[in-house]
């Protein structure tokens, strides 16, 4: 099996590629990145010299190139994570997120079906996607597969058009897809300008805390390594032209999920209680800035099994431990052109 991971320099595609290059030696797995500033070969130190791992530098909005890579490797599956992934950068550059999540995509899609040659016995095309483009819940509810789309961020319609095209494909062409659409991710090797390790650096640098809006704002939280299990699992089980919702059953506010942060954060750096919580500062809200996300992930646990393995209390645990015994990563991914970005965004 020669299988095509794109995104593997990422924050999850890391934790996707990990694990299949660990767990399926007799598996080729080829990681396409185009390393952006998202992405991050250290996060693959560990298993860059496995002899099933193989990683190409390119950038699937370069039609040209994608259609060579396909036809000097004819995959037999394909996992889509890299785009972008940012919302507040999509405000501030949607045409980046229509290049990367849109073009890139159609480039794949489009590169597949010509390598494949509508000959698709054993083939996949599985595209991992957000709960981001089903738009935001009121208090009440949960976001399943049959829920509409109604994106509100240059981020989610970019996310939501890249889905509609691997459907489109799925439909017209018969090429056989899968789709997932997860809550939000946290844990180790997560790129600092997210919530969690923005908030985690700060509290190590004892730099302010800044909450959007009135920090009511509810998100539903998944650890990285579950949701990489969950790939694995749809990948392998899930069935032809199907979308599994993929959550933990774990909403967040977001002032909640900071002051639990801060408890952790004071404990493990031997700080008074309520130390962090001090460095909580209310800013500028997000514009647009989805009220709540939250996730039934009854089908994925129904048809596949799939649950969660960690409490939040513990995957937090596990990450917050991971961030400050990784500080050299930290230090590496906060120097240069990070320190721009956090001027413009947070000055
Ligand atoms: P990330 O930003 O950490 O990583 C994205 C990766 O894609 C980086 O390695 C980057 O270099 C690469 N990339 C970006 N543009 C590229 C291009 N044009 N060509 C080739 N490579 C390119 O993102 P992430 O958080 O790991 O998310 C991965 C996927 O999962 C995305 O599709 C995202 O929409 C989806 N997702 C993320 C979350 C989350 O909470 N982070 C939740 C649900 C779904
Ligand atoms: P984020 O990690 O950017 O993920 P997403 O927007 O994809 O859900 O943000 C998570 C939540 O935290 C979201 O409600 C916005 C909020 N937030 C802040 O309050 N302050 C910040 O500095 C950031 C980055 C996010």
């Amino acid at each position: 099996m020669k299988i095509l991971i794109t995104g593997g320099a990422g924050f999850i595609g890391s934790h996707v590629i990990r694990r299949f290059v660990q767990n399926y030696p007799n598996y080729h797995i080829y990681n396409l990145d185009a390393l952006t500033y998202a992405g991050n070969l250290e996060n693959l130190k560990d298993i860059e010299n496995f002899p099933n791992y193989h990683f190409v530098k390119g950038n699937i909005v370069d039609e040209d190139f994608i259609i060579t890579l396909f036809d000097e490797n004819n995959f037999d599956g394909v996992i889509h994570l890299a785009a972008e992934s940012h919302v507040d950068r999509s405000i501030e550059d949607p045409l980046a997120f229509v290049r990367t999540n849109i073009i890139g995509t159609v480039n794949l899609l489009n590169a597949a079906k010509k390598i494949w040659n509508d000959d698709f016995v054993g083939k996949r095309f599985y595209h991992v996607s957000t709960d981001e483009v089903y738009g935001s819940l009121g208090q009440e509810g949960l976001f399943t597969e049959e829920t509409s789309y109604n994106p509100n961020s240059p981020y989610s319609a970019s996310k939501a058009s890249s889905d509609h095209f691997v459907r489109a494909y799925g439909e017209t062409y018969k090429l056989p897809f899968v789709i997932t659409n997860c809550s939000n991710n946290y844990g180790p090797f997560h790129f600092p300008e997210k919530l969690i390790p923005l908030f985690i650096n700060n509290i190590i640098h004892n730099k302010p805390l800044p909450v959007y809006g009135d920090g009511k704002y509810t998100r539903d939280w998944l650890f990285v390594e579950d949701h990489a299990r969950a790939i694995d699992l749809v990948f392998h089980k899930g069935a032809n032209h199907q979308t599994y919702n993929v959550g933990g059953f774990n909403e967040w506010q977001n002032i909640d999920l900071v002051k639990l942060l801060c408890k952790v954060m004071d404990k493990k750096l031997d700080r008074k209680d309520g130390t962090s919580e001090n460095l909580i500062t209310y800013v500028r809200n997000r514009p647009g800035h989805d009220l709540r996300y939250a996730i039934d992930a009854t089908k994925i646990n129904k048809e596949l099994g799939w649950e969660p393995s960690v409490t939040f209390e513990e995957g937090l645990e596990l990450t917050v431990d991971w961030y400050l015994s990784n500080s050299d990563w930290l230090n590496h991914v906060t120097s240069g052109d990070y320190k721009e970005y956090y001027k413009k965004m947070y000055s």
